[in-house]
């Protein structure tokens, strides 16, 4: 075994420990910072982004995957599917808040991010994930591609960020479509 080799994986969180939380809010704000915080353009106070992370874990709509970098948590994805009282998108999930912290990127764990998601969504019979992303968020926007994403649709106006207009891209997949790419472990 190469010893030198960062030791990667992704896993599906049910509890955060004190650490974790620690490590999410680390990584975010190390997102954030570098431009590609998902909706956050300058890292929120710690309480809240704290605040946020244990949010997560308790809405039954949302699964939170966490990606490890030699030990620590560097990332995250989330995978969320329609509240009970909407039968009409009962197998329509999106993903959201993919992102790894600077230091911890192109060693595949978006890739895992995702693809975790995806296993979860079958799990749960989703057969559609939509998705979005403005379309300056280029490693996502290839990411996506390449998994199979399709883009549907652009709004010109979709964010507003630092006085500037700029445009989202919307992507869909249908489910056991996958093309190849996948080298998740998960
Ligand atoms: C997008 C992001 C999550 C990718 O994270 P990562 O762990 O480095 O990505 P991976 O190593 O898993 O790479 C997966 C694929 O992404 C694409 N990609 C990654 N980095 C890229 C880059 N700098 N330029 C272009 N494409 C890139 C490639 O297609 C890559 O596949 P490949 O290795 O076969 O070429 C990361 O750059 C990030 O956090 N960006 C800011 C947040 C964001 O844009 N989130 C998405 C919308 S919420």
């Amino acid at each position: 075994m190469n010893k030198n080799k960062p030791n990667s994986f992704v896993q599906h969180i049910l509890a955060l420990s004190e650490s974790e939380v620690v490590d999410l809010c680390d990584a975010a704000e190390s997102a954030i910072l570098d431009g590609g915080g998902f909706g956050w353009l300058s890292p929120p106070p710690r309480n809240v982004l704290e605040r946020y992370w244990r949010g997560v874990i308790v809405v039954p709509e949302r699964d939170l995957f966490a990606a490890r970098f030699n030990g620590r948590i560097v990332g995250s994805a989330q995978l969320v599917i329609a509240p009970g009282n909407n039968e009409a998108q009962k197998y329509i999930a999106s993903i959201t808040t993919n992102f790894v912290a600077p230091w911890a990127r192109g060693h595949g764990l978006a890739r895992q991010l995702t693809l975790a998601c995806e296993l979860r969504a079958k799990k749960r019979a989703i057969k559609f994930i939509n998705l979005d992303v403005r379309e300056t968020q280029e490693a996502a926007i290839q990411m996506y591609e390449r998994l199979g994403y399709e883009r549907w649709g652009t709004n010109p106006n979709y964010a507003v960020v630092n006085g500037e207009k700029i445009a989202g891209y919307y992507y869909t997949k249908k489910l056991g479509s996958q093309k190849r790419g996948g080298k998740s472990k998960t």
